[in-house]
């Protein structure tokens, strides 16, 4: 039986576009997989703490070997984990903030940034054979050949964290740009890089959950 994990982190609830992308790809994977089991976790509203000492070293810790305080630091760290090991596709909604990723997010990356997961020296680890798919979505445009193509440091930094992990084969990034054209004047004429990378992501969205024909 299949399992998605869903994560949100997103602040901007139901008026987020990269909530919008994996709804519909979480809506069509549920269509296509109706025994499937479905994970949710909203980093936005329920952000999971920061990294502590304490916490990092019982993520690299065999947790038989775990003393009384280790134990208790690797709850939230072990149930993570747990949802990670269980899914066979990892769906994040990651909107660009400064750049890069929200902090929410980068939270849960180093909850799973462990000696359990990292890829050995042929590159492959326990994440290896999962599917990745990544809802991005901007204020601006970053596309090849924009102003701002260089400042782009969402894909480039998740692709690195991912191959560390592992996990290369079966990636998808899903872009929504010039979001704030509905909103700052400025931006206004690039509305229609936003209809079409929207209309883009989610198609692509339903594409990959195996819901198109
Ligand atoms: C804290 C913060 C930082 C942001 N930084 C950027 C940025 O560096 N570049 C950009 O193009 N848009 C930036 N934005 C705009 C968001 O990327 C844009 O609103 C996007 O649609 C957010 O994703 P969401 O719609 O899923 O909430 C920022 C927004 C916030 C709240």
């Amino acid at each position: 039986m299949a399992t998605l994990l869903h994560i949100d982190s997103s602040i901007n609830g139901e008026n987020s576009f990269s909530r919008k992308v994996t709804a519909t790809y979480a809506e069509e994977w549920r269509k296509a997989n109706p025994d499937g089991t479905y994970i949710y976790r909203d980093l936005g509203a329920d952000p999971i703490p920061h990294m502590t000492a304490l916490a990092y070293g019982a993520q690299n810790t065999d947790p038989a070997e775990h003393d009384p305080e280790q134990a208790k630091a690797w709850e939230l760290t072990g149930t993570i984990h747990a949802e990670v090991d269980a899914a066979d596709v990892i769906l994040l909604g990651a909107p660009m903030y400064n750049f890069s990723i929200p902090s929410t997010l980068k939270a849960w990356l180093d909850r799973i940034a462990s000696q359990k997961y990292a890829a050995g020296p042929d590159g492959r680890s326990a994440l290896s054979d999962k599917k990745l798919i990544v809802a991005t979505a901007r204020g601006g445009s970053y596309a090849p050949g924009t102003p701002r193509e260089s400042f782009e440091h969402q894909e480039p930094y998740l692709r690195s964290f991912f191959t560390f992990l592992g996990l290369t084969d079966d990636v998808h990034f899903l872009h929504t740009e010039m979001t704030l054209s509905h909103v700052v004047p400025a931006l206004e004429q690039f509305k229609h890089i936003f209809e079409a990378t929207s209309e883009q992501a989610h198609g692509r969205a339903r594409e990959l959950a195996g819901a198109v024909g």
